[in-house]
């Protein structure tokens, strides 16, 4: 740096403490060493999150949140706006992406017990993100005012009035009105450009935050603080994120590029999945579309909601639905408290949580595909035997993580 240069950044750190902030959070911020392939997601969820904000502004500067206007103002997007269509495709593809790099970085967690103490809270504001990152899909998919954003909208929303006593107020106060319409969509476009995403962004600085305060876990579940070199203090199985993470990340990230972009040139709708079909007819309130079902990312959840046929202790079938399209996000926040294991990475675990975990993993992608199916008596057998699968994984969890046979732990990290 020259004279001129240093002389200006000891004043501006006189005055803001750059320089100390950039060593504490990247170039003396010590991540373990051994981080692999499931490391990526975490910096490629900040990547999407960063396009879904500017491609968002760009869209939000043609979008007219009106019920009258709105569906002609994304296809005038798609044909006259100047790279609208290429705006358009990033915005729409990216929040499928969104849930896949989150759901394959929730996996990670997972897989190497990184919500286990000291990362609970770390964990918790992950599904804080999560929810709100659902609120985000669900908001932004009602705003292009087609058949499947009308309808789509009026099931969760009738969901909202089916909870008993504040249920029908809270879903009138969501909407600004009795029905689903122009008020309905004027909140929903200022609750998805406004206020999710201030409050999706602050949480994503606390999660960073509250990350870099515990230290990052890796593939094998050590602690590496615990093991500093005595004269430096810096942990022998860690290395400084910058350079060498911000370098590694660089090729997630032109990896995620290349596949990102073939979506957008070559498959934008994804065969129905990321932009559904009925969704390019105007919303219709005098016409149900016969098939409703929402975008894949929702889909295990919706099956779940659907799974759900009779009456019980007094609850409707249509409570219990909710109550298990509910549970089956919410309990993921009790898994710190439900893993009673002595080890965290699944490289030293037993064989019953390789075999719960992999259960798990097909009964999410059963769900997935039977949510977006027309509901038949099999269907509905399928997805309650698989709910029960779900759920037994969560609930089962502290008998079978406790009884299994893992293997000790090393004290250095491996590779
Ligand atoms: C917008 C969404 C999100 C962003 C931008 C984000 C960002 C990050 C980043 C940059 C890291 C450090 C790099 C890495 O470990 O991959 C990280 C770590 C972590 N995140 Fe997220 N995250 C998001 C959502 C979530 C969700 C939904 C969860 C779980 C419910 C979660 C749980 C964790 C955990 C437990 C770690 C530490 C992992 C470890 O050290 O092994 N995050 N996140």
């Amino acid at each position: 740096m020259g004279k001129r240069a240093t002389n200006l950044m000891g004043w501006i750190d006189a005055r803001l403490p750059v320089t100390a902030k950039w060593k504490l959070h990247l170039s003396e911020y010590y991540a373990p060493k051994n981080f692999n392939f499931w490391y990526y997601f975490g910096s490629l969820a900040m990547l999407v999150l960063v396009n879904q904000l500017i491609t968002g502004i760009f869209l939000t500067m043609n979008y007219k949140p009106d019920a009258l206007q709105a569906f002609a103002s994304v296809e005038y997007i798609m044909r006259d706006v100047e790279f609208g269509w290429l705006i358009r495709y990033m915005h729409s593809t990216g929040a499928s992406m969104f849930f896949v790099v989150v759901y394959l970085h929730m996996f990670r967690g997972m897989m190497y017990g990184s919500y286990r103490k000291p990362r609970e809270l770390l964990w918790l504001i992950g599904m804080m993100i999560f929810f709100l990152l659902m609120m985000l899909a669900f908001t932004g998919y009602i705003l292009p005012w087609g058949q499947m954003s009308f309808w789509g909208a009026q099931v969760i929303l009738s969901m909202v009035g089916a909870i008993p006593v504040i249920g029908e107020p809270l879903k009138d106060l969501i909407m600004g009105d009795y029905m689903l319409s122009d008020a309905a969509l004027n909140r929903f476009f200022a609750y998805h450009v406004v206020t999710l995403p201030i409050l999706l962004i602050t949480l994503v600085v606390v999660h960073v935050l509250a990350l870099h305060e515990v230290g990052s876990n890796n593939p094998d579940g050590i602690e590496i603080k615990k093991n500093k070199d005595p004269k430096t203090g810096i942990p022998v199985d860690g290395i400084p994120f910058h350079p060498y993470y911000s370098v590694k990340d660089i090729v997630g990230v032109i990896g995620f590029l290349i596949v990102f972009f073939g979506i957008i040139f070559f498959a934008p709708e994804m065969g129905g999945y990321f932009l559904e079909y009925n969704n390019f007819i105007p919303a219709d309130s005098l016409k149900t579309p016969d098939h409703i079902a929402p975008v894949w990312y929702f889909t295990p959840y919706y099956s779940m909601l659907r799974a759900a046929t009779v009456d019980f202790l007094g609850i409707s079938a249509k409570l219990w639905g909710i109550i298990l399209m509910g549970g089956s996000v919410a309990i993921f926040c009790l898994l710190p408290w439900l893993d009673r294991s002595p080890v965290k990475s699944i490289r030293y675990k037993g064989p019953y949580f390789k075999f719960a975990l992999t259960l798990f993993v097909i009964s999410v992608f059963v769900l997935g595909w039977l949510g977006t199916k027309t509901p038949t008596p099999l269907f509905t057998t399928l997805a309650q035997i698989f709910t029960v699968v779900y759920f037994a994984f969560f609930l089962l969890m502290p008998w079978y993580s406790k009884i299994d046979k893992t293997k000790p732990e090393p004290t250095r990290v491996s590779g």
